[in-house]
């Protein structure tokens, strides 16, 4: 059994004043139990905040980004070690819009799956096509491209120590969701890619449907034998909806 995982990428909102009362009722619900691994993903500025609020209450808390770099002259870059050292446990790596409009290409984001893994923090790649790539029968060519370059970097045993996080790029903050079947289809062609190289990792490895998750397309995403939780963007931004898609993942 793969526990699920839901996990809420803040992107770039937030504010101390709201941050308390995002955070509150969620924490308040993981301590109640949830029948899934709960992670929040606010911007760096506000990780001390979140991490003393969600303190052994079981709520994880990581980072948006993470440098590739170990430290050095890299202005506005923070490392793996620094986000260990303040005491998140997981890091976004390969989210399409670091992807798109930050110019990283695939090796940039294998460093720092692998500078993430050093520091001991657990990666979530992200992969994802564009709607250009799905119109022209590229999805499953994208999303292999984006895995493999991690496989090479750190072996598919330790792309193991991560997860995987399916957003199709088209169903990202635009309300058009990857149908189950769409979702489930590329969750499938992945968990093959990774068994090839190791049937354990390949069997074991949680993989997270991501793209326009709401309360409504929740479960029926979560039910896809392969859909193992949920990256999920606008609707973590509002306690009961985020709630109640953790609620869906049992
Ligand atoms: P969305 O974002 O849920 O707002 O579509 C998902 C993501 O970008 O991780």
């Amino acid at each position: 059994m793969r526990r699920p995982v839901i996990a809420g990428n803040w992107k770039m909102h937030g504010s101390r004043a709201g941050n308390a009362d995002l955070v509150a009722p969620i924490v308040e619900a993981v301590r109640g139990g949830l029948p899934c691994e709960v992670l929040v993903f606010p911007p760096y500025v506000f990780l001390p905040q979140v991490l003393e609020q969600a303190a052994d209450s079981g709520l994880g808390v990581g980072a948006q980004n993470v440098s590739d770099r170990s430290s050095g002259a890299y202005t506005g870059e923070v490392s793996a070690a620094m986000l260990a050292d303040v005491g998140a446990s997981h890091v976004l790596v390969g989210h399409s819009e670091r992807r798109a409009l930050y110019g990283e290409d695939d090796a940039t984001v294998a460093a720092k799956f692998a500078a993430a893994l050093s520091a001991g923090l657990t990666p979530i790649l992200c992969v994802g096509e564009t709607r250009d790539e799905r119109e022209s029968g590229r999805t499953e060519s994208v999303v292999a491209r984006q895995l493999a370059a991690v496989i090479e970097a750190v072996g598919a045993r330790d792309l193991g120590r991560g997860l995987l996080a399916y957003e199709p790029v088209w169903a990202i903050g635009t309300g058009l969701t990857a149908t189950p079947e769409q979702a489930q289809a590329v969750h499938a062609f992945l968990r093959e890619e990774i068994a090839r190289r190791d049937a354990t990792i390949g069997n074991s490895l949680r993989i997270l449907y991501g793209g326009s998750v709401k309360a409504d397309n929740a479960a029926t995403l979560f039910a896809c034998e392969d859909v193992d939780g949920g990256l999920v963007g606008g609707a973590s931004l509002k306690p009961e909806e985020f709630l109640a898609i953790c609620r869906a993942a049992a």
